[in-house]
């Protein structure tokens, strides 16, 4: 099919999903380490995520310097992960099939070029293993489908507080829960994520990654985190089967939250004591079409609780 590559048997094209290559930025939006991309080698486009940059290139002086990201029209050597394997060869050795363009998935604007060097040994040496006990024999004990419930919301909108209470009722009806939330999860697993947009973008990363992780243990999470961007969002949904996620979007308007203010945070940042912070100086894009929409100016938050029971039901999460 499109992309496929026809070669000489005694010369056959290197097959991997992970490469160390060289990546021009070309857009005035930093890269974002672990945001999925599209990667465009030759016709064939498929999903790829980049890693922090090993080091970024001073183009005057060739010098490797240290880099978190790269800027426009910056140059680095970084690791690059693809959703699935293409042949390839070294950019030094062809440069049609060694060469790639990074596109933006909502935009679909070019916003990288780069050459590919090698293959990571690791997408040669590392297999998936195949496990007896799987997430359907997990049901089938607890006696119930496992999911996520998502919940995405300004700082201070009340998801942490619906997500307790959802969880209390869910754990009455004998439901097998685990709630992760952003304050707490903060405070071990991503402790050393502050609150940049590629900070942020880590950190749903690897709460999608934990999130699928769970659903596979047979339970239903309750995910509260502020979750700003749309792409990470969608990230968490495509880790698990269709079903198995439901977003919901605790609406809370800005300057209620900011009137609210729980944790004494909306005065920090508008005094300048905190930079970074979602709705005041980071943007939050709100979902489009959320699974469940919780007007927390309407409900009382055992009504939203209810309010999300219902919707799991409907949705054929729980009986
Ligand atoms: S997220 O944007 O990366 O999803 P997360 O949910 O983990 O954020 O953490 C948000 C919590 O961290 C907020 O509820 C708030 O208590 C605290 N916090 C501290 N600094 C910031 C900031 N700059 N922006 C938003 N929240 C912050």
């Amino acid at each position: 099919s499109r992309g496929d590559l026809m070669c000489a048997g005694d010369a056959p094209a290197e097959v991997a999903d992970q490469f160390e290559a060289h990546v021009v930025w070309m857009h005035e939006d930093e890269m974002l380490p672990g945001r999925p991309y599209l990667l465009k080698v030759g016709t064939r486009t498929m999903g790829v995520t980049i890693a922090h940059p090993k080091y970024r290139v001073d183009v005057n002086s060739l010098e490797h310097l240290a880099a978190n990201t790269l800027e426009l029209n910056e140059i680095g050597v970084c690791n690059l992960s693809l959703d699935r394997p293409i042949p390839f060869d070294a950019y030094a050795d062809n440069r049609d099939t060694g060469s790639f363009v990074i596109i933006d998935k909502r935009t679909q604007n070019t916003v990288g070029a780069g050459m590919l060097h090698f293959a990571l040994r690791r997408s040669h040496n590392i297999h998936w293993q195949d496990v007896r006990v799987d997430k359907a024999a997990r049901a089938d004990q607890n006696n119930h489908q496992p999911g996520v419930v998502w919940f995405t919301g300004l700082s201070g909108s009340g998801k942490s507080t619906i997500a307790n209470i959802v969880e209390s009722k869910l754990h009455t009806l004998g439901v097998r829960t685990y709630l992760l939330d952003g304050d707490n999860v903060r405070h071990g697993l991503n402790r050393d994520l502050g609150f940049t947009d590629a900070d942020r973008v880590e950190n749903i990363r690897r709460i999608a990654e934990v999130s699928g992780l769970m659903v596979d243990a047979g339970l239903v999470v309750l995910v509260s985190f502020i979750s700003p961007f749309r792409a990470e969002r969608r990230l968490a949904r495509e880790r698990v089967e269709a079903g198995e996620f439901i977003e919901v979007h605790v609406d809370t308007p800005l300057d209620i939250a900011e009137e609210r203010d729980p944790k004494g945070l909306y005065a920090k940042a508008r005094a300048g004591e905190l930079t970074n912070f979602t709705g005041i100086d980071s943007p939050y894009e709100a979902p489009e079409s959320p699974d469940v929409h919780v007007d927390t100016m309407a409900l009382t938050a055992e009504e939203a609780a209810d309010h999300v029971i219902a919707a799991l039901r409907s949705k054929g999460l729980l009986d």
